[in-house]
């Protein structure tokens, strides 16, 4: 039994105000934040709902100096821009503020002073590269040089763009400061680290055990950080732009964005609640849960959780529902190379389908693994489920009530004429749909919630044609009345359930039937409209999406792609693949039983870098493996992954534990090895030949 809560206060990311926002950001995060906080509201739960921009941190600062402008340029025009277009999906925030606002700065300041004079940081000198010229420190993403692995020579100090390698600032070959240009010194410098190795046993215990009912993406990511093992972590940064390190006598240096972000949680929620706040955060009466993408992981359930624990009043997150990522016609999303659906763009050249993108995104969330938008897909959605199934009911229920009563809703029933089969197996499914649709949204399951709705409207139109009114309004005006009835309360009951996830559309249809909104409670009942009660006319919900709709924003990101294309000068070419094996008899293949397997658990053998132990199901059993392949893929990258397997290669014994088969990997030319995984998922014990 989960313990029931007294208020609900729900967090979404704040996003980085450096630029506008895409179908990603909204798909992992906010329309599912929206949804459940919607339906929270409906419930007649107590709610906040926070969100907010996260204005600060280095690639701000970048961007800003590229532009020749300053950074509180470059947020007051993306704070602007993220929070109409926000509004204009119709997510719902309670507050959408700043992490650049007073009270956010006097919020963080505070939280690091109390942990600083508890003695909860520690103190750290570590040299760093230095501008001399610009008389400043110089962030990673600030130092540029030559590529080790690569030989580009304008690899960042954080990354190398053109190989992909992950790179630290002292591998640089002649790094040069990108803010001047001239040759960076070592300098000593002095940060406070929280000691998240200290917080390990407690987060151990917290997470691996008693939140074992978090999403496995997200138990499996956090698992996999505390079997590495913690370190300190610096929450200090030189740099300018940031809430100024509040210890007398430091200068030039902030609180790290990951240490002040999350803190804009509490900061946004004084700002609304400047007088009840604390309850709000340090009741244990209050749930509160994190919607993020999985990139956030760990600052969500590790690092800001550990911020909490050392800071002593606040409570912590009950759930972390992280999606994974979406991608865009088959590639994964870019900022840089503007490979994206961008919100205000949509909300301008598709002005009244606001639902319509909340229901795609919906319908297709990453809940469990990536997933892919594409625009056909959003138009047969909308022309086969929105339009021919949700709106065609809708429609046909309300002109036909209409045609035959004038606008009035019928009776249900007529001592002449009782209930038939048909009506009443529709009337018991109804209460059974409004336990569906709980149980998942509770679960975060929102794309079941939304089919489970939709099958609400399936059911209705089915009933409508099953049971042909036009044909009974030649002989029985009765029979017709029940049918219009049953009809009627149904489209009543989607303008509840449909709520929390098309709220334009269920304020058309409240508008349609003549209703005010109504609560949860009421959804599963048939008695929502009285005998008599009059409706309005009717009004489509949806439009079709023609193709040239389709086709003009598919040639958009041709363009795109064509551009990126010119852009980018051809990766060198690889080096040749290794020459054919010796010849084999096909005796030789049967004898080895390859086939599909799926990951159940990873981790790293301890005291070696390249193994790690998988847990497999095999079909036929589930079964360790161990496999050299941890340089490749961290453990939490396994998991849930569908790969293929040799299962009958004789059982080996490697550091004690024993292995029964093999992983089989693909090894590209430059040595790096992929686990080989099925076009489509294919569950386990597939034998492949
Ligand atoms: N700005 C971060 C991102 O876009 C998210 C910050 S969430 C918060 O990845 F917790 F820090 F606020
Ligand atoms: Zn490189």
């Amino acid at each position: 039994m989960e313990k029931s809560f007294k208020r609900y206060l729900i967090t979404s990311a704040l996003p980085y105000a450096n630029g506008p926002l895409h179908i990603g950001h909204l798909a992992g995060v906010y329309v599912p934040a929206d949804i459940y906080v919607r339906y929270l509201r409906l419930q007649g739960r107590e709610v906040l709902f926070i969100g907010g921009s996260d204005e600060h941190g280095v690639p701000i600062t970048i961007k800003a100096r590229e532009a020749g402008i300053t950074p509180q340029d470059v947020v007051d025009t993306y704070h602007t821009l993220i929070k109409e277009s926000f509004k204009g999906l119709g997510i719902s925030f309670d507050v959408y503020s700043r992490t650049t606002s007073a009270i956010h700065h006097k919020t963080a300041s505070d939280f690091f002073k109390k942990l600083y004079e508890e003695g909860k940081f520690i103190e750290r000198e570590t040299e760093q590269y230095y501008d001399p010229e610009a008389k400043q420190f110089l962030a990673d993403r600030y130092i540029i040089g030559g590529c080790p692995k690569c030989g580009n020579p304008d690899a960042y100090g954080d990354q190398c763009e053109k190989c992909g390698s992950t790179l630290s600032p002292t591998e640089l070959i002649d790094p040069r400061s990108a803010i001047s240009g001239s040759k960076p010194q070592m300098r000593m410098t002095k940060h406070w680290y929280l000691p998240l190795d200290q917080y390990e046993p407690w987060l151990r215990e917290w997470i691996l055990e008693q939140h074992k009912e978090w999403k496995v993406n997200v138990y499996g990511q956090c698992k996999s950080w505390l079997d590495g093992g913690l370190q300190p972590r610096a929450v200090s940064r030189d740099l300018n732009w940031g809430v100024p390190v509040p210890i007398a006598g430091v200068e030039g240096k902030v609180l790290y964005v990951w240490f002040d972000a999350p803190i804009g949680y509490i900061s946004n929620t004084i700002e609304i609640r400047p007088h009840d706040w604390e309850m709000w955060w340090k009741d244990q009466d209050t749930k509160m849960v994190h919607f993020i993408g999985k990139d956030n992981i760990v600052f969500h359930c590790i690092v800001f959780p550990a911020m909490l624990k050392a800071h002593g009043d606040y409570i912590l997150p009950e759930n972390v529902p992280a999606n994974e990522f979406l991608n865009l016609e088959g590639n994964k999303i870019s900022t840089s190379r503007n490979w994206a659906v961008w919100l205000h763009e949509y909300l301008a050249e598709l002005p009244g389908k606001e639902d319509v993108l909340r229901y795609v995104l919906c319908a297709n969330a990453p809940e469990t693994k990536d997933n892919d938008f594409s625009w056909k897909d959003f138009q047969t959605r909308n022309n086969s489920e929105l339009v021919a199934i949700l709106g065609n009911f809708v429609n046909r229920a309300v002109v036909l009530t209409h045609k035959y009563f004038e606008g009035k809703v019928p009776a249900l029933e007529t001592p002449n004429f009782p209930l038939l089969a048909m009506d009443k197996e529709v009337l018991a499914e109804l209460p059974l749909l409004k336990v569906r649709i709980e149980e998942s949204i509770e679960q975060y399951r929102f794309r079941e919630a939304l089919k489970e709705c939709m099958n609400l409207a399936r059911l209705g139109n089915k009933y409508l044609t099953d049971s042909e009114p036009w044909k009974w309004a030649k002989t029985d005006m009765e029979r017709v009345a029940t049918i219009l009835n049953i009809s009627l309360q149904i489209c009543a009951l989607l303008a509840i359930a449909f709520d929390p996830f098309l709220p334009f559309t269920t304020a058309k249809l409240r508008n349609i039937l003549n209703i005010k909104p109504q609560l949860w409670d009421a959804m599963g009942r048939s008695n929502l409209l009285a005998a008599g009660h009059t409706i309005n006319q009717p009004e489509l919900l949806f439009d079709k999406i023609e193709d040239e709709v389709i086709l003009a924003q598919l040639s958009k990101l041709e363009a795109t792609r064509q551009n990126n294309a010119t852009e980018e000068t051809p990766p060198p070419a690889p080096p040749p693949c290794e020459p054919q094996k010796p010849e084999c008899s096909y005796d030789d293949f049967s004898k080895m039983d390859i086939r599909t397997a799926i990951v159940l658990a990873a981790e790293r053998v301890p005291k070696t870098d390249k193994l790690l132990q998988l847990t497999i199901n095999t079909g036929i059993d589930v079964r360790t493996i161990v496999s050299g392949i941890a340089q490749y893929y961290a453990p939490e990258q396994m998991i849930g992954r569908e790969i293929c397997i040799l299962a009958n290669l004789a059982p080996r014994v490697i550091r004690g534990i024993e292995s029964k088969g093999m992983i089989l990997m693909a090894k590209q030319p430059d040595g790096n090895m992929r686990f080989i995984t099925p076009q489509e998922a294919l569950g386990p014990g597939c034998v492949i030949n």
